[in-house]
């Protein structure tokens, strides 16, 4: 295995996990990219980083997205080398966008436009990979493949599929200032939970493949969660009172990720609107089908 090229520049959907019932499984990928060009150098790696994130995320081999692309070469075999990257951001951090799956993503992606057998860093592996480094798949899945995906563990093995979707499932985000690191989000969960919550969102989650797919008439009641939205509320109160606030008036909310941003799974009316308030930055970003891209530079024409 050798690196067959010196350049790679990927493109990677910010994601919304979880969908409500979903927990650690369920995934949407947003048309907001972030955008990494590496170069492999003879020297050291540097990272010069614009957009979200300046000054805040490590500028060397600490950067999550040279890390992931390190354990991708180690996977395939590959030599290293030092590395220059420009990582151009527009996923917000610690908002529950996916921010570090998309990171894990293109790092891998990278490793694969850079060697002479990508397909020692097939989808499975590059899954598989992603998740050891985030510790769930659903994430990981739609900044991979695009659309909306439903992950989930065989063993070891991190498994993906797309969900078919009907067209009026149409994401708006409301993206607040506040920021709240996904492993405080977790660490308020309890260890164990009820059976009859378990059972409540099995039935919600089934109930959302059909609602996504043939029946978004049925997105409210198949956005209900019991396993993980009320136990984080007090980690995230604005997010909490507004996903109520807009579900009373009969949105399909939920809170995005890890949160705190709220994703609602249609277009808002205006009588929804009304209850959002300024403190939100509400987008409406088209379902990135694509996933995760990787263009590499022309041959240059002797
Ligand atoms: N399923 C994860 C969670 C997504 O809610 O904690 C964030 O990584």
């Amino acid at each position: 295995m050798r690196l067959m090229r010196d350049e790679v520049t990927v493109r990677v959907p910010a994601t919304s996990a979880n969908l409500g019932p979903g927990f650690d499984a369920f995934g949407l990928a947003h048309a907001i990219h972030d955008v990494v060009t590496v170069r492999a150098t003879a020297g050291a790696t540097d990272v010069q980083v614009t957009g979200e994130g300046v000054g805040e995320v490590p500028t060397g081999e600490d950067h999550l997205v040279v890390r992931a692309l390190r354990a991708g070469l180690d996977y395939a075999g590959a030599p290293q080398a030092g590395f220059s990257l420009h990582c151009h951001n527009a996923i917000p951090h610690g908002r529950g966008l996916g921010s570090s799956a998309s990171a894990v993503v293109a790092g891998l992606l990278v490793a694969r436009g850079l060697i002479n057998e990508p397909e020692a860093l097939d989808n499975d592996s590059l899954l598989n990979l992603a998740t050891e480094f985030e510790g769930h798949p659903d994430n990981a899945a739609p900044a991979l493949f695009g659309g909306v995906t439903v992950a989930w563990m065989e063993g070891p093995q991190a498994r993906a599929a797309q969900i078919p979707l009907h067209p009026d499932v149409q994401p708006t985000v409301l993206i607040p200032t506040d920021r709240l690191p996904t492993s405080r989000a977790r660490a308020v969960l309890p260890a164990t939970v009820a059976h009859a919550d378990a059972a409540f969102n099995a039935g919600r989650a089934g109930l959302l493949v059909l609602a996504l797919s043939t029946r978004p008439d049925l997105l409210l009641p198949a956005t209900e969660d019991r396993l993980h939205q009320a136990q984080r509320a007090d980690a995230m109160m604005a997010t909490s009172a507004l996903v109520d606030r807009l579900r009373q008036a009969g949105a399909p909310a939920v809170i995005s990720g890890a949160g705190p941003t709220v994703l609602v799974l249609a277009p808002l009316t205006a009588a929804q609107q009304a209850v959002v308030g300024q403190a939100w930055q509400v987008l409406s970003p088209s379902i990135d089908f694509d996933g995760g891209q990787v263009t590499v530079p022309e041959p240059s024409r002797g």
